[in-house]
């Protein structure tokens, strides 16, 4: 508890511009760069990582607006925002940086040179392929950004390299899909894709909502996200947004927690913010600093390694990643000075594969309440001291809102802790179903310092606020899917085999699943303007965060199956129970556990060609996640 926890300011705008059709909206110039950032407590050494911040800041300045995690982009509803991200990985004498991380080349992706492909051509891994040290591709998604056209929305295989104009003409590859992107980004907005980079466009016309944005390159998402790109994007609001709030007692408009980080505020900033938003995110780091990712199969399964002559199993490939340190707001174990009073908390778990379980009760007198979720303003307050004994659950990805009642909480330094294990969860209770995080590091999150009230609190309690309601979605279709864990069938390891992926699947109308790659033709195509229920079965031993692109969802319940591992079939067996009460309003992201089938249902309204995924970030990498297709096939 040495460095005090950054609040991430807002993203200078970079202009405004008439879209066609004539609405207004606000323009960013983003780009992500390689810097040097303080994660560590000094005198621990800096750590080399890549962060996203605004183009126009050079020198100096740069240094204190590139930072991991990035500043918010501030969005309100109704205004499109429209922002060009750059891809700057090269050196200041033009080199191309290569990733900080092992790329592991046995995963499918765009074109790597000389890359093998781990799946569709099934071969076995007899050597170890020669490490990848190319340039670096991305591409950004806003992850929760709802009818957003699909040039827009960061395909994983659009990806780019940085500008290389000045390069001869072979270093200068981008993917086929940022061709056709770019082409259709073109005709739609009339926006031209300078080299090394991608101009997208978000319409924002849902919910006021708590989003994020992060890279997301086919095979490579976990290494980039890991080495920082993400941020927050906040969409303000609507008919449905904060204004909408009520205070129960007097009907008139309830007072949240504020104020917010507003531009040009700069890292670090001591302003009060009383709206806050924090991303939780496990990494390791070596003596140098510098982030650590493993490069060897042998991480994941102790000394076994190389992993097997001519196995399935790739020798680099691990199957999750848990780090040894908590990282807050882009800094290990910070401390955040609070008074008396109540905060609004947007929190994110940004881990690669960790399942956090937030745990207030070391914090005496504190009551934690969410009042959202991914996709805004849940349709009641949720007391989470009083039904979960201040607990929250967040899978990778996920996001509440919440708001923080320290008015009760006497002066003094507590800790924020994480339960939430250092392996896979399968839910359950900890201890019980699962060994907590290690008490001494990745078990604390943030140390909160109480200080007295300097003025008087006029915030509503969050029991009194009113929230506006949640129609249900109506249905009128069904999809059956699958998560899978598929297992290596090397006669060396028939013992005990190891893991090779989790995969997504279809179900059909007997209950049998079929898994499908990446590369298989889509299956998923509902009609423009379809609600369809979307059943996932999990026919794995492991909980996985599903997370539907271009959409929000309601979780309808959850019912236990019968997994039939022999005939690849799942039946439901009854008893169904109901979503939790922080699962009442819209969702992008969902936890499927194992042995269960989970129910969610959603709209599609706009045509094009997105992805649907598990956030843990190694299973998306390998083979997680599917393309889905709203509409027709476009030209
Ligand atoms: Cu947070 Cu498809 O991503
Ligand atoms: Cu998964």
């Amino acid at each position: 508890w040495v460095t005090p926890m950054l609040v991430p300011p807002a993203m200078p705008r970079a202009g405004r511009a008439v879209l066609r059709g004539g609405q207004n909206a606000d323009v960013y110039d983003v780009a992500v760069r390689q810097v040097s950032q303080q994660v560590l407590p000094p005198p621990l050494p800096a750590t080399t990582l890549w962060a996203y911040g605004p183009a126009a800041a050079s020198g100096p300045r740069a240094a204190t607006v590139f930072h991991a995690p990035s500043a918010t982009i501030e969005a309100r509803v109704g205004r499109p925002v429209r922002v060009t991200w750059r891809n700057e990985l090269r050196s200041d004498t033009g080199a191309f940086l290569p990733h900080l991380l092992p790329v592991d080349p046995t995963l499918h992706w765009a074109n790597p040179p000389g890359g093998v492909d781990g799946r569709d051509g099934r071969p076995t891994f007899s050597t170890t392929p020669p490490p990848y040290d190319g340039p670096v591709p991305v591409v950004t998604h806003v992850h929760g950004a709802a009818g957003v056209g699909d040039e827009s929305d960061g395909y994983p295989e659009a990806w780019y390299l940085p500008d290389a104009s000045d390069l001869p003409a072979d270093h200068a590859r981008v993917g086929t899909w940022y061709d056709f992107f770019r082409a259709r980004a073109q005709a739609l907005h009339g926006v031209e894709w300078a080299p090394g980079s991608a101009t997208f466009q978000y319409p924002n016309d849902h919910r006021a909502a708590t989003l994020w944005y992060h890279d997301h390159t086919l095979g490579m998402t976990r290494l980039n996200v890991y080495a920082g790109p993400a941020g927050f994007y906040l969409v303000r609001g609507g008919p449905e947004g904060d204004d909408a709030v009520l205070d129960s007692r007097t009907g008139a408009p309830a007072v949240l927690p504020g104020p917010a980080p507003r531009e040009n505020d700069g890292f670090p900033s001591s302003k009060p913010y009383r709206e806050i938003p924090i991303a939780i995110q496990d990494r390791t780091f070596l003596a140098d600093g510098s982030l650590f990712y493993p490069d060897t199969r042998a991480f994941f399964d102790g000394t076994v390694g190389p992993y097997v002559p001519d196995g399935d199993v790739a020798p680099i490939w691990n199957p999750e990643f848990f780090g040894s340190t908590i990282m807050v707001n882009g800094a290990t174990w910070p401390y955040l000075d609070v008074e008396r009073r109540r905060y609004r908390l947007r929190l994110l778990n940004g881990c690669n594969s960790r399942f956090l379980v937030l745990d207030l009760s070391a914090v005496p007198g504190a009551e934690l309440w969410q009042i959202g979720s991914e996709g805004g303003l849940l349709p009641a307050p949720v007391d989470l001291s009083g039904t979960q004994r201040g607990r929250l659950l967040l899978a990778p990805a996920e996001r509440a809102d919440v708001v923080l009642d320290l008015t009760a909480t006497p002066e003094g330094s507590y800790v924020i802790r994480n339960l939430g294990p250092d392996e896979p969860f399968g839910g359950g209770e900890p201890d019980g179903d699962f060994d907590a995080a290690d008490p001494a590091t990745t078990g604390r999150v943030l140390q909160l310092r109480v200080g007295p009230a300097r003025s008087p609190d006029l915030t509503t309690p969050p029991r009194f606020l009113r929230m506006p309601a949640v129609a249900p979605v109506v249905p009128s279709a069904v999809r059956r899917l699958a998560l899978v864990e598929e297992m290596s069938t090397a006669p060396e390891l028939a013992e005990d085999p190891p893991p090779v992926a989790a995969l997504l699947g279809t179900v059909d109308g007997t209950g049998r699943w079929t898994t499908r790659a990446w590369a298989d033709a889509v299956t998923e195509n509902p009609a423009v303007g379809a609600a369809e229920t979307w059943e996932i079965h999990n026919a794995t031993a492991d909980a996985h965060p599903i997370h539907v692109h271009e959409t929000f969802f309601q979780v309808v319940d959850r019912e236990p199956v019968v997994v039939d591992e022999e005939a690849a079939t799942v039946t439901p067996a009854g008893g169904a129970r109901p979503p939790e009460p922080n699962e009442s309003g819209w969702k992008d992201t969902v936890v499927a556990y194992p042995g269960e089938v989970t129910r969610v249902r959603m709209r599609f309204g706009r045509a094009g060609q997105y992805v649907w995924h598990c956030h843990v970030v190694e299973h998306e990498d390998n083979e997680m996640m599917r393309p889905y297709r709203i509409g027709p096939e476009q030209p």
